[in-house]
């Protein structure tokens, strides 16, 4: 009967905590607002993470069989990492160059899809990318920070404007560095918090930004890559910043260096992404893991 009541009690707890915030439907699955054409070759580490064989999230490639994205476009229990394919050497979304299929994707375990913080995730193919002058992986920049107006270059083939179509053709963008202080101070009336792994690039004009199907993809200064897409309130709003996962942060670096040695498959939350509604097998699931919890306690 205890224990009946402990698995209630954890019933609700579970429910209360996997409820989404707004933003993660709006602007999660983050084109390019302000953006021009720009062609593979000049970007040839970008590649897109497909599901069910269509643009979902971008994404970047690392080293021959892995690829970096953000941990908001893999996280959903529904999905399995089969059902994803990495397609990288094309400028074309949904068109051209070799698709992969994913074996396993290595999400940082602290991420948290209420705040988006931690959003970075390792996704490995099952075989190799054969590399040429459109498939390249991009050189990481972890040692430092970068100052503030460092003009940083982004690249993706998601929304031309907020809830627009996606491009056809890869969209290129620079946004300059926005003081963290500043940018937490532009968040604070949206009640969102900018962490230390989260780092703000935008123009105080708004115009240009990172958009939905943007997600996921790089943020490279000086040819190496810092950041990924992670969120925004809107795109391209004046006084609102594109947000980007910083790999400056020692736990962010880590858990890629981590995920590079061998990971084993982590998601963690019960919400499915497409409809966001509470995946209640999967409840049950975790209920039965946490009984078995409780009783080696009581
Ligand atoms: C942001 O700008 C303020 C001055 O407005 C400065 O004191 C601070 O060091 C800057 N923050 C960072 C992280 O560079
Ligand atoms: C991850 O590896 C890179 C390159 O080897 C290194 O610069 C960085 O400090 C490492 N991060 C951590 C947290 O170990």
């Amino acid at each position: 009967m205890l224990q009946f009541f402990i698995a209630f009690i954890l019933l609700l707890f579970i429910i209360a905590k996997s409820r989404p915030v707004q933003y993660t439907t709006s602007k999660l699955g983050t084109r390019i607002v302000g953006g021009q054409d720009t062609t593979i070759e000049e970007h040839p580490y970008q590649v897109s993470l497909d599901l069910h064989g269509e643009h979902w999230c971008g994404g970047s490639l690392i080293t021959t069989t892995a690829t970096l994205t953000a941990a908001h476009c893999t996280y959903s229990w529904e999905l399995y990492a089969g059902e994803f394919t990495i397609r990288a050497g094309t400028s074309f979304n949904d068109e051209g160059g070799i698709s992969i299929k994913v074996v396993n994707i290595c999400n940082h375990p602290k991420f948290n899809v209420d705040t988006a913080d931690y959003d970075v995730s390792v996704v490995f193919v099952i075989e190799a990318f054969v590399l040429s002058e459109a498939i390249q992986p991009a050189p990481l920049q972890f040692e430092q920070d970068v100052p503030d107006d460092t003009i940083g270059h982004i690249t993706g083939w998601g929304t031309v404007e907020e809830d627009g179509d996606m491009s056809h053709i890869l969209q290129h963008i620079d946004v300059p560095k926005v003081n963290k202080t500043v940018c937490q101070r532009l968040f604070k009336a949206e009640r969102k918090i900018i962490t230390d792994r989260m780092t703000c690039f935008g123009y105080t004009d708004g115009g240009k930004d990172a958009c939905q199907g943007d997600s996921g993809g790089p943020l490279v200064v000086n040819g190496n890559q810092i950041g990924i897409v992670s969120w925004g309130e809107g795109c391209a709003r004046p006084e609102l910043p594109g947000i980007y996962t910083k790999l400056a942060n020692p736990e962010i670096s880590g858990h890629i260096n981590h995920s590079l040695l061998g990971c084993v498959h982590i998601r963690n939350t019960f919400i499915d992404i497409k409809k966001n509604k509470l995946l209640l097998p999967f409840t049950v699931m975790y209920l039965i893991e946490f009984i078995t919890v409780s009783d080696l306690m009581l």
